[in-house]
């Protein structure tokens, strides 16, 4: 996968990214193990599952669990701002939460059975505990942040990307039921919008609330509010292209999850949207599909990359990075700290899981 805006920091970003995220995980891993030691302890072993800290049952494991983006997000916003990364610890934690409640809850909504190369918590322990779950976990984001002394713009920050998260979710379902062609087809516009609402608002709450915690002016708050949006919708369009020519064994996660289930995910918008026969022959493949099955998705991931799907998607997401770039560019951040978030957002989408 490469989506470089920098050809020449490549080697060094695939070296130095995983570091800053190490770096990150291990800061905020004891607040975010003291957080789910407070959950009724049922619940708090699906967390734990779900971190990789533990089997169903709840033998402690140590299984990798996510690439911790958005804590990494959170602590470098508040170094960004000239403060210890500990200052943006319980920022951190409170995103990380939330995350992984929207995870347990996506999982459901998306019918997958995998993820982090486990099965999936309403596969470990069913549908009606993962929705506890992830309620417990969203609470528990709430407590974190209200006891933390962020203070109410904090707590509005986190409940504006809840909002956010919410709506594009909802237009991700909604989506699916539309047609592939036609007047009520869903846009390319559309999708940016889905996309930056259901990935983009919590990664922009990430790196803004780790600010705020920095003590950063509402400038720089809002600047990395932008730069972590584009980010997510640069994100979520690899995240959709691992979706179709992903290694399951690398990602975690199922291939051909999201054209099993209709899903408008970008490759596909814009290989439907492209001039020419492969286009046309695409459209009539899977308007003609009742159920996509592995043969059906196969052939299905062929045509998508023959009319272009995935070097414009691609390209989208380099777009998104270049305006990173920019909302990066507009405000005074620590140096350091501000190279790490370039490392870590390059590092993102040039990535294979
Ligand atoms: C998965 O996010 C959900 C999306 C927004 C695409 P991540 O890819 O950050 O998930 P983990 O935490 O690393 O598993
Ligand atoms: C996940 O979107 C976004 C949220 C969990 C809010 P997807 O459904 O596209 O992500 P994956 O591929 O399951 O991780
Ligand atoms: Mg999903
Ligand atoms: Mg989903």
């Amino acid at each position: 996968m490469t989506v470089t805006r920098t050809e020449a920091h490549a080697p060094a970003v695939r070296c130095a990214a995983p570091h800053v995220l190490g770096r990150c995980r291990a800061l905020v891993r004891p607040a975010l193990a003291r957080a789910v030691e407070q959950l009724h302890p049922w619940v708090g072993e699906m967390a734990s599952y779900s971190f990789g800290w533990c089997e169903p049952g709840g033998a402690p494991a140590d299984h990798p669990g996510g690439k911790g983006i958005r804590q990494a997000l959170a602590v470098l916003g508040a170094e960004a701002a000239g403060a210890p990364g500990q200052a943006g610890v319980d920022a951190a934690v409170a995103v990380e939460l939330v995350h992984t409640f929207s995870l347990l809850h996506d999982d459901i909504m998306d019918g997958d059975a995998t993820r982090r190369r486990r099965p999936t918590v309403w596969k470990a322990y069913g549908t009606g505990p993962a929705v506890l779950a992830g309620d417990a976990l969203y609470a528990l984001a709430v407590e974190t942040l209200a006891v933390s002394g962020g203070g109410p713009d904090a707590i509005r920050m986190l409940s504006g990307a809840l909002g956010d998260l919410v709506s594009g979710q909802a237009d991700d379902l909604l989506f699916a039921a539309r047609p592939w062609t036609g007047p009520e087809r869903v846009r390319p516009e559309e999708y940016r919008t889905m996309a930056e609402h259901k990935t983009g608002a919590l990664l922009g709450c990430a790196a803004a609330l780790g600010a705020l915690s920095g003590g950063a002016p509402p400038e720089t708050v809002t600047a990395l509010e932008r730069a972590g949006r584009h980010l997510g919708i640069a994100f979520q369009v690899v995240d959709d292209v691992l979706g179709i020519w992903g290694d399951p064994s690398v990602t975690g996660k199922p291939v051909h999850g999201d054209l099993r289930e209709r899903k408008k995910t970008l490759p596909v918008l814009a290989a439907l949207d492209a001039p020419g026969p492969v286009a046309r022959r695409l459209a009539a493949f899977l308007e003609s599909a009742e159920a996509v099955d592995d043969a059906a998705a196969a052939h299905a991931a062929v045509l998508i990359d023959e009319a272009g799907g995935r070097t414009a998607a691609l390209a989208e997401a380099a777009d998104h990075i270049a305006s990173v770039e920019r909302a990066l560019t507009g405000v005074p951040l620590a140096a350091a700290a501000a190279n790490e978030l370039r490392l870590l957002m390059d590092h993102l989408v040039d990535r294979d899981v």
